[in-house]
């Protein structure tokens, strides 16, 4: 599997984003160890806190599923159709990433491959 297509996997799971409220769409895909990709995308509320994140998405989706190792999760967002600029996974997202990945999870984005050590040094860890 290689970024560009576990980054089209992303693109490809934003067209299921259930965003009616802010108009924008995004999708994650999740590299499990064992080779597996899960997918997500954003789905919001009337409630508005209480939509959850396209890359929370995917990850509880693996959790729920038995998994526990991840390589790189991909992400795309877009509010008209064009993926080309960068998502960057928001504060919450970077936290929950932090609970089941080492600092080594490449996180695949439209600019580049980042590591989550880079992202969010210096993480909460209870
Ligand atoms: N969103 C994500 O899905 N992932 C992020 O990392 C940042 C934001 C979603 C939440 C909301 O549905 C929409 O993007 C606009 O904030």
């Amino acid at each position: 599997m290689t970024d560009k297509e576990l980054f089209e996997l992303a693109v490809k799971a934003a067209e299921n984003a259930y965003c009616k409220y802010s108009g924008f769409s995004v999708g994650a895909a999740l590299l499990c160890e064992d080779g597996e990709v899960f997918t997500g995308c954003n789905i919001e509320n009337g409630s508005y806190p209480l939509g959850n994140c396209a890359e929370r998405t995917a990850i509880f989706k693996a959790v729920s599923e038995g998994r526990r190792a991840f390589i790189a999760i991909a992400i795309a967002g877009s509010s008209d159709g064009d993926f080309s600029a960068p998502c960057y996974p928001c504060g919450a997202c970077r936290q929950v990433m932090s609970e089941f990945c080492e600092g080594s999870l490449r996180i695949i984005l439209s600019d580049g491959a980042y590591t989550l050590d880079e992202l969010l040094p210096k993480r909460f860890k209870l």
